[in-house]
């Protein structure tokens, strides 16, 4: 399905006419945003800066805060079950305001989570999150980014690398930049996981926000920086829209 297709827009307005006008006021923001900022990065920042000052739980994905919790449930859960311990060291890509990332600090030992964002306005209400689910003697990083290149992280640190629906947001050359340069931060055996938009037809974009992915396509250029991947089957059985990709560093 091409949710750009017109078609396909004309047949969805008329099966969810409630839908039409958040979709128009959606556009009317993308325009002005894209007239108004230089890059990708630049804009995402800006739509999250907006949906932040609304409803910052909303800004991440949640209609309730119930969602809220449940989403981040499922996030950490999953990745405990695939034998995140304690004693690892974690790096969130857009890690929001920690709606799984509480339950990562809370599980890990104090300094082992580093959480990065493009978007200020989210960190600080994730420094909210904290204080209020009590982490403060955990002390995890939360770092603003302009890009992905991960400059100011060292070498082989990372036991764990986790992004659940940014890559749903990023065009191709944001997550090519973040490929080229994970590989570096990872330490060897270790694995990245990450959500994405999955369609088995045309790939195709929503607005500037909603980007839509072959598995292929993300499998082949994860294999071009050196990371090899799978498709996570079992993901796939959890209440959830987007897919997800394990990439795993070879083991030196
Ligand atoms: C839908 S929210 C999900 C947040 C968090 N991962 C969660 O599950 O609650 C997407 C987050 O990714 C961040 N983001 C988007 N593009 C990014 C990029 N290129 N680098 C870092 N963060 C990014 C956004 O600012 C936002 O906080």
């Amino acid at each position: 399905m091409n949710r750009n297709n017109p078609i396909h827009q004309l047949r969805y307005a008329w099966r969810n006419p409630h839908k039409i006008a958040p979709h128009l006021r959606r556009l009317t923001r993308d325009t002005w945003l894209r007239l108004r900022t230089r890059d990708h990065v630049s804009y995402y920042r800006a739509v999250m800066r907006s949906d932040t000052a609304r409803d910052p739980e909303g800004a991440v994905g949640s209609k309730s805060h119930q969602r809220w919790i449940a989403l981040g449930r499922m996030q950490f859960d999953y990745l405990v079950e695939h034998g995140l311990r304690p004693d690892m060291r974690m790096l969130e890509i857009g890690c929001g305001n920690l709606r799984a990332g509480r339950l990562f600090i809370d599980h890990l030992h104090a300094g082992n989570y580093y959480g990065i964002d493009i978007s200020p306005d989210i960190l600080m209400s994730a420094q909210q999150v904290l204080a209020e689910y009590d982490l403060r003697a955990k002390l995890p990083h939360l770092t603003p980014v302009r890009d992905l290149r991960l400059e100011f992280l060292p070498d082989e640190t990372f036991d764990v690398v986790h992004a659940h629906s940014v890559f749903s947001h990023s065009p191709l050359p944001v997550i090519e930049e973040c490929f080229a340069h994970v590989g570096r931060v990872m330490r060897p055996g270790a694995w990245f996981d990450f959500t994405f938009d999955r369609t088995e037809g045309r790939e195709h974009q929503v607005l500037r926000e909603d980007f839509y992915y072959r598995t292929e396509t993300l499998l082949d250029l994860a294999a071009r920086h050196g990371l090899a991947g799978r498709f996570m089957d079992d993901w796939e059985k959890l209440p959830h829209k987007q897919s997800k990709i394990r990439l795993t560093r070879p083991a030196a």
